[in-house]
């Protein structure tokens, strides 16, 4: 009986073509996956990286609500091209609190993992209102009711609960004052320390540029830090240290 007689037995059965598929798989993805959680290099500790603040989560809410990930990705690849329009490439580390990761798998407008910082507040909000304003050509929707939504941060400790059940080490004395550093991001002349002392680098300032705290606000807070946290002029990958 030649090998390829040997191979009709399975092909003529199906369950035990599917055992034997199902072995195969399984091995392949032993052999791929495995090393992964052992590996440095995939998991390394990265300066810099913090929980997000509460104003930036309740925006990241608003961005997942919206559906942004449809059109936007936020994942450079360690390609030139794109290393070269967006940044650095990104770290695994960088979405290390994202629950979910909003690494996304389709562009219809640009990477977002970098956008932090790129542009003024008043151009987003500009933007925002109306894309085709400031990009002609933009295929981007309106969002400018954002403007008119009030936030208080009532369940924005639920929502870091829940992100802690999941994995970030959100503090009791995060959550303790939670509404307290939500609401003062948006206050340059209030009493910051606490916030900052607990999230390093966070940005506080009136995002919209409307007296009241907005989505609107809570939405440039987010879009304003990505990709802000880590200094890449000090990061050197783990496998060239
Ligand atoms: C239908 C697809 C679509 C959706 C949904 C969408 N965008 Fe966009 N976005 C675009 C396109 C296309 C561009 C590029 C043209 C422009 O700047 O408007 C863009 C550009 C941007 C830019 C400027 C990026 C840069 O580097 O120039 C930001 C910031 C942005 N979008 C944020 C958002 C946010 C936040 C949301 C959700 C509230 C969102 N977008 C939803 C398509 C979309």
């Amino acid at each position: 009986m030649s090998i390829l007689s040997k191979h009709k037995v399975i092909e003529k059965n199906a369950t035990l073509l599917l055992v034997l598929s199902f072995l195969v798989v399984t091995v392949g993805g032993i052999v791929e996956i495995v090393p992964l959680f052992y590996l440095q290099n995939t998991i390394e500790k990265v300066k810099g990286m913090r929980p997000y603040a509460p104003l930036e989560l309740a925006g990241r809410d608003i961005y997942i609500r919206e559906g942004c990930y449809v059109c936007h990705s936020q994942m450079i690849r360690p390609m030139r091209d794109e290393v070269e329009r967006y940044g650095h490439y990104s770290l695994a580390a960088e979405s290390m609190y994202d629950h979910p990761f909003q690494w996304g798998s389709k562009r219809t407008g640009p990477d977002l993992a970098r956008v932090g910082g790129r542009y003024s507040d008043e151009w987003h909000v500009d933007h925002m209102i109306d894309p085709q304003s400031v990009v002609p050509e933009s295929v981007m929707p309106k969002y400018g009711f954002l403007m008119n939504r009030e936030i208080d941060g009532e369940y924005i400790e639920d929502l870091m609960r829940t992100n802690r059940m999941v994995g970030v080490p959100y503090t009791d004395e995060m959550l303790e004052n939670a509404v307290a550093d939500f609401r003062v991001q948006v206050e340059p002349f209030g009493d910051t320390d606490g916030l900052l002392a607990r999230y390093p680098k966070a940005q506080v300032r009136n995002f919209d540029g409307q007296p009241e705290l907005t989505e609107m606000d809570a939405l440039i807070a987010y879009l304003q830090m990505l990709g802000t946290l880590v200094d890449f002029s000090t990061f050197t990958p783990v496998a060239n240290r």
